[in-house]
């Protein structure tokens, strides 16, 4: 593709297969550039999406989740937008998750949340996944091939969430089957009314249910824990509140997790000698994953909206303007790591990148998404040799092709198609 001054970001699917070469593109703009199709400021360098991160008081998360679609429910008016935000924010789409909320409100829902990631949890939900992985690799390995994505990572990620949040067993199935599609879907006219974008509304009825009887009559687990959970300041969320948090961890630790295998996996084939490196020395895995995200990470971008109009990197950024955070681009900033195209294992700035996002908004689920995708690395290497792409769904060695998901959040491998041989 040459006509890149014509391509929407949000709804052009032939950005999907491989953004990069866009992403090139905008950088030869500068780090911060205008995106003419909408009000939709790019970030392509590293140090200006950290400095707009690291200043949620100028730049709301409002709209983290979902961009410039659908568009403001209100025109912005002067340098300084927040009374406008705050009489509007619930017009807003997702407003209700916690990646979108900013301030004390953020801080407290963040805090909610982070009662179900304690140390003792989480090493319960490990051992579970240990077991999980090997059960699923169990499934398919004798035959020698398999879509990873589809066999092993989707359920995978799923099924320990699942865990974590304490759904019981019988019902995890059915939420493997029913769990729709993330936000920002290229190409797709989205209302406000819309709340099928979320892929989530199943889990609204699930959660809503669930945490409102548990509130009632708690019955010692971990969904009833979270029931009663409390405010730091002692005061107690609505049930909503509780079902928004629940929702999203699936929404937010679901696909992102399965999609990071797809790309560590896809990685290993096409490096051959590093699958051996990294199968010979495990302690290597640990970098491995960061350099992935780095290179080919799930979180293709976030947003934010500029409250007030103010100055980044010399570019004047109105107040009322959506910042598309190109995390994936700024990962192969060249200003700030070297031969970016390359995945290179050892680098000193290795675990510097913003795949997980950073600042008030680091991504609450990442200890738990590395510890899956090392469980299941370690696993995969164990009891699969010579793992390769299959030729006949992705071509010759050169040629191949890869489908993603036409999502404009998210860099997320449809399919991934191995040949392996086993190890008994
Ligand atoms: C490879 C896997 C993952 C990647 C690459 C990833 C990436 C990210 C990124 C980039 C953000 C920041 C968004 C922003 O800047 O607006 C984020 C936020 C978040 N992530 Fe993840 N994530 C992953 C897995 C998970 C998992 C497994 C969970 C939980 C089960 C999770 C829960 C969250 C939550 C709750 C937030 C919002 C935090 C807040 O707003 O305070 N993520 N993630």
């Amino acid at each position: 593709m040459t006509h890149f001054d014509t391509v929407d970001f949000y709804t052009d699917k032939e950005l999907v297969e491989n953004p990069y070469p866009y992403f090139e593109y905008l950088r030869s703009q500068g780090p911060i550039a205008r995106l003419p199709q909408r009000n939709v400021l790019a970030v392509t360098g590293y140090a200006e999406a950290l400095e707009i991160v690291n200043d949620p008081k100028t730049f709301s998360s409002a709209n983290s989740a979902t961009g410039p679609i659908p568009e403001l429910p209100f025109e912005p008016e002067g340098d300084d937008i927040q009374e406008q935000l705050d009489a509007h924010r619930d017009e807003m789409l997702a407003t209700g998750l916690v990646v979108a909320k900013d301030g004390k409100e953020h801080a407290d829902h963040r805090s909610l949340m982070m009662n179900l990631f304690t140390p003792t949890r989480l090493k319960a939900n490990e051992e579970y996944m240990w077991n999980l992985t090997d059960t699923l690799i169990g499934n398919f390995v004798d035959q020698g091939h398999c879509d990873l994505i589809t066999d092993y990572a989707t359920p995978f990620a799923t099924l320990v969430i699942a865990d974590l949040l304490g759904i019981p067993e019988n019902d995890r199935i059915t939420f493997c089957e029913k769990l729709g599609p993330p936000p920002g879907a290229v190409g797709e006219d989205v209302s406000y009314e819309d709340s099928q974008v979320l892929g989530m509304s199943f889990l609204f009825e699930y959660f809503g249910e669930y945490l409102a009887e548990r509130r009632e009559n708690s019955k010692g687990d971990i969904l009833s824990q979270f029931a009663q959970a409390k405010f730091p300041d002692g005061s107690t969320p609505e049930v909503g509140d509780l079902v928004w948090i629940s929702a999203f961890l699936f929404g937010a630790g679901q696909d992102t997790t399965a999609r990071l295998l797809g790309a560590c996996l896809r990685t290993l084939c096409e490096i051959p000698e590093l699958q051996e490196q990294v199968r010979n020395d495990r302690s290597l895995i640990p970098a491995f994953i960061d350099e992935v995200v780095r290179y080919d990470g799930p979180v293709k971008c976030a947003h934010r909206l500029a409250v007030k109009t103010t100055t980044i990197g010399g570019v004047e950024i109105k107040a009322g303007t959506h910042i598309a955070l190109l995390y994936g681009a700024c990962n192969r900033d060249p200003r700030e790591f070297e031969a970016p195209d390359q995945v290179i294992l050892n680098r000193p700035n290795a675990r510097k990148h913003l795949g997980f996002g950073r600042g008030v908004h680091t991504c609450a689920g990442m200890p738990l998404a590395k510890a899956e995708v090392t469980a299941s690395l370690n696993r995969i290497l164990d009891r699969m040799k010579d793992i390769k792409l299959s030729e006949e769904h992705h071509g010759q060695p050169g040629k191949q092709r890869f489908t993603y998901e036409p999502i404009y959040t998210l860099r997320a491998l449809k399919n991934l198609h191995i040949e392996f041989t086993p190890v008994s």
